[in-house]
């Protein structure tokens, strides 16, 4: 698949079909995240993969599995109804995007500063170059013909995975990827269209 194509097909996919994931690809699509940039030179990530659907309920065993719509009422942040909308659609498939996926991966990052409480922007910098290895995580299970989904843990949810999985303290996880083959029924969140006209500058703001 041609990088624009893949670019302008990857969405959030929170419904998938019953198809697994053969594990050729699935390493693939991880050796892909291996390729982002990295601010240390290190890339000492670590991506756990969970197919059995026993432990993927140990590891999610966290995440809220009775939101609904009416929860996305109470986040005062939204402002606007396209992106209300995408909110009403994601916050009540938190659990069944991430259970009902062929795969969860775990990315892990070592915690090398503390980043929740930074001192500078520079200490973001390990949390940063994960992020881009997600999202070559992300295109280059686009380009196989998957699809992802992503959750920030909240709460006890790290914690609870880390139990389920073993992983030791000195990582922490920035999200949980869903992957799998999407359903047919599967919803693709209207887009808020950025307006280049506006958002473009050239040499000055
Ligand atoms: C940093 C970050 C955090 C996100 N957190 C969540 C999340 O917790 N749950 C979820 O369903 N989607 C999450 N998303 C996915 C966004 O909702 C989604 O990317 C956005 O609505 C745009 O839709 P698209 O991915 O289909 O283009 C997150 C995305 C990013 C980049």
């Amino acid at each position: 698949m041609d990088f624009y194509e893949a670019v302008n097909k990857r969405s959030s996919v929170r419904d998938f079909t019953d198809e697994t994931i053969p594990q050729e690809t699935l390493k693939r699509i991880i050796e892909a995240a291996y390729k982002a940039p990295t601010n240390d030179h290190f890339r000492d990530w670590h991506f756990i993969v969970v197919t059995d659907k026993a432990v993927m309920r140990e590891v999610l065993e966290g995440v809220p599995k009775d939101l609904t719509v009416k929860d996305v009422d109470k986040m005062t942040f939204i402002s606007d109804p396209v992106q209300k909308e995408s909110y009403q659609i994601a916050v009540p498939k938190q659990y069944s995007m991430l259970i009902n996926a062929a795969a969860v991966i775990i990315p892990l990052m070592k915690k090398k500063v503390d980043v929740l409480h930074p001192a500078d922007l520079s200490n973001l910098n390990c949390f940063a170059s994960i992020w881009c290895s997600i999202e070559n995580l992300w295109l280059a299970a686009t380009a196989e013909g998957y699809g992802c989904n992503l959750r920030i843990p909240c709460g006890n949810e790290e914690a609870l995975a880390r139990k389920a999985t073993g992983f030791p303290e000195e990582y922490m996880i920035p999200c949980f990827i869903g992957i799998g083959r999407q359903a047919d029924n599967a919803i693709r969140t209207k887009q808020l269209i950025p307006d280049l006209e506006k958002q473009l500058h050239w040499q000055k703001f």
